[in-house]
């Protein structure tokens, strides 16, 4: 009996921009596990694989949004026990993750408890919000002899200003609550752009220029800033 499992990154949302990899072990998984931090059962994932497989296949699979460490272990330990259970009834099973699997996402934790039980795990690699942001502009994230920084955004002005003059060009993921910050900070030290990407491929997907104006604080949700220093900093 195998017990591999994969974790399917599914890209930012449009269901186009998932690989032909992930879309083939979608569609063998006998059970798709869908991790979900909303509540009210909202989740891109869901919508996203919805394309390829029935509904019937989905198990969703609440973990919230919390700080609460104790809670989070008991959630991903419960939600890796569910998984290690399917595949030892025989059941073939994936879980997915927004963009990524690697990055930033419920699947590293997940995939923890998974190897823990003694599961073995294989990745599939996802299109990320940070390519789709920097697709979206039109702008390169490096280029030769260049870099750049991924940072899950600071509440520290400071902070954010320093990580900004450390790279030709800087992206900041979870900007959420933190936008007045960034917006403040990028016209104080006027780098040579600095976009908000929201909602890619999503309905009300957007481009905002925070040096000419800021956008709403909630249209921060599910964006990345994508700044460039420019050669004068
Ligand atoms: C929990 S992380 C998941 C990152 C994901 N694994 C990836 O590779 O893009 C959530 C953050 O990813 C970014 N994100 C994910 N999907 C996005 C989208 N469709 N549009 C804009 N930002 C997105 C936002 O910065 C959001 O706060």
């Amino acid at each position: 009996m195998s017990r591999t499992v994969y974790s399917l990154g599914l890209g930012p949302g449009d269901h186009e921009l998932i690989t032909v990899k992930a879309k083939r072990i979608l569609e063998e998984s006998d059970v798709v596990v869908v991790p979900q931090s909303d509540e009210q059962g909202r989740s891109v994932a869901r919508e996203v694989i919805l394309h390829y497989i029935d509904a019937s296949k989905i198990s969703m699979c609440y973990i919230p949004m919390t700080n609460n460490e104790e809670e989070l272990v008991r959630r991903y330990t419960e939600a890796a026990e569910k998984i290690r259970e399917l595949v030892e009834q025989g059941k073939s099973v994936s879980y997915v993750t927004q963009g990524d699997p690697t990055i930033y996402s419920t699947s590293n934790y997940l995939t923890e408890k998974l190897v823990a039980v003694g599961v073995r795990v294989k990745h599939v690699p996802g299109i990320s919000s940070i390519n789709a942001a920097a697709s979206m502009l039109g702008l390169p994230l490096s280029v030769k002899k260049g870099n750049f920084g991924v940072y899950e955004m600071p509440a520290d002005p400071e902070k954010v200003a320093d990580l900004i003059q450390r790279h030709p060009t800087t992206v900041f993921m979870k900007v959420n609550n933190k936008l007045t910050t960034l917006v403040d900070t990028v016209k104080r030290i006027r780098p040579e752009s600095a976009f908000l990407v929201r909602r890619i491929g999503l309905e009300g997907e957007a481009i905002y220029d925070m040096l000419n104006g800021a956008p709403q604080p909630e249209s921060a949700y599910l964006s990345v800033a994508v700044i460039k220093r420019g050669r004068k900093s």
